[in-house]
C-alpha cells in the first residue's frame, strides 16, 4: 500500500483498491505517505551530517528510491545500515537490491521483538556506540502499547543514540473519517492502524531530549524549503520528531 502511495510499482491490486478506499477518506493520505518519506530522508541526512555512523531502520518497507543507506552515505560513505522488516516480499526485494553493498544488511524478523533483533545485529552495528534507531510509520502499526517495546530499544542504545520517528494522530479529523479510515487497514495485510494522541507519541522518546524542532506536522522538521504554516496543504494528522539519548 505505502509502495503504491510513493508511486511504485512494487504493489498489488488490493493494495491500490485499499488506497483508493483510503483516499476517499483522507484526500491526504498521499500527499501524508510523501511527506513522510521526505521526513525520513530529511532526518537521516540531519543526523549523519551530525556524526550518526549507524541506522538501524525498524519496518524498513519496500526499498524504493533515496533509501536510507544512500542518503546516510553522501554524508557519510562508511555508514553502516540494518534495514528490519517482517514481510517476506520486503525481504526478497531488499535482498537482491542490497546483494551487491557492504556495510548494509537487512533482516528479516519482528520489530515487536527488540531484544532479538538487537541480539541479531549487534557485531555487525557497534551497539557501544550511537546508532539512529529509525521507527518511521510504523508505531501506528502496532495495535499493543508499543511503549514497552520502545523503551527496550531506548535502553539498550549507547549515549548519543538518536530516536526518529512518525506516528498518526488520533482525534484530528474531528469526524467519522478516522473511524472510515481505520476500517480500510483494518481490512488489509497490516492489520489494522491505530492515531495516538500527541502525549502519547512524546512519551516514546522517554527521557531523549528533543533536536529541534521537536515533535511537529511531519511536513514542518526541518523542511528543505519554507512551509506557510496554516496553508492547508497538508492536514496535521502525521508528526514527527527525533530525539538524542544523552
Ligand atoms: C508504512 S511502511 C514504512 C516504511 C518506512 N519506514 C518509511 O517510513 O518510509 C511500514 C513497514 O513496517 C513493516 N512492519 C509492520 N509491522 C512490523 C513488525 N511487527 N515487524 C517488522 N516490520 C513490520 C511493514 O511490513 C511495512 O514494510
Amino acid at each position: 500500500m505505502y509502495d503504491y502511495m510513493l508511486g511504485g510499482k512494487d504493489n498489488y491490486a488490493v493494495d491500490r483498491q485499499a488506497i483508493d478506499q483510503l483516499t476517499a477518506h483522507i484526500p491526504a493520505a498521499v500527499p501524508l505517505a510523501r511527506a513522510n518519506r521526505a521526513f525520513l530522508q530529511r532526518a537521516v541526512r540531519h543526523l549523519a551530517d551530525a556524526g550518526v555512523r549507524q541506522f538501524l531502520d525498524l519496518g524498513s518497507g519496500l526499498p524504493t528510491q533515496g533509501n536510507v543507506h544512500e542518503i546516510a552515505r553522501e554524508a557519510c560513505p562508511d555508514a553502516k545500515v540494518v534495514y528490519v522488516d517482517h514481510d517476506p516480499v520486503v525481504a526478497a526485494h531488499a535482498r537482491a537490491l542490497l546483494e551487491e553493498e557492504g556495510r548494509v544488511a537487512f533482516v528479516e524478523a519482528d520489530l515487536l521483538r527488540p531484544a532479538d533483533v538487537l541480539a541479531e545485529v549487534d557485531g555487525f552495528l557497534d551497539l557501544d556506540e550511537p546508532v539512529a534507531v529509525l521507527l518511521v510509520s510504523i508505531l501506528h502499526f502496532v495495535q499493543e502499547d508499543p511503549g514497552p517495546m520502545v523503551k527496550v530499544l531506548r535502553e539498550a542504545v549507547a549515549p548519543g543514540s538518536h530516536l526518529v520517528l512518525t506516528h498518526a494522530v488520533s482525534g484530528l479529523t474531528g469526524d467519522d473519517r478516522e473511524e472510515a479510515a481505520k476500517d480500510v487497514y483494518r481490512g488489509s495485510s497490516t492489520g489494522g492502524a491505530t492515531g495516538r494522541t500527541l502525549t502519547e507519541i512524546t512519551a516514546f522518546f522517554g527521557d531523549f531530549e528533543p533536536v529541534e524542532p521537536g515533535l511537529v506536522p511531519v511536513g514542518q522538521w526541518r523542511p528543505d524549503t519554507p512551509v506557510l504554516v496554516g496553508d492547508g496543504s497538508l492536514p496535521d494528522y502525521l508528526y514527527a520528531g527525533a530525539a538524542r539519548k544523552p
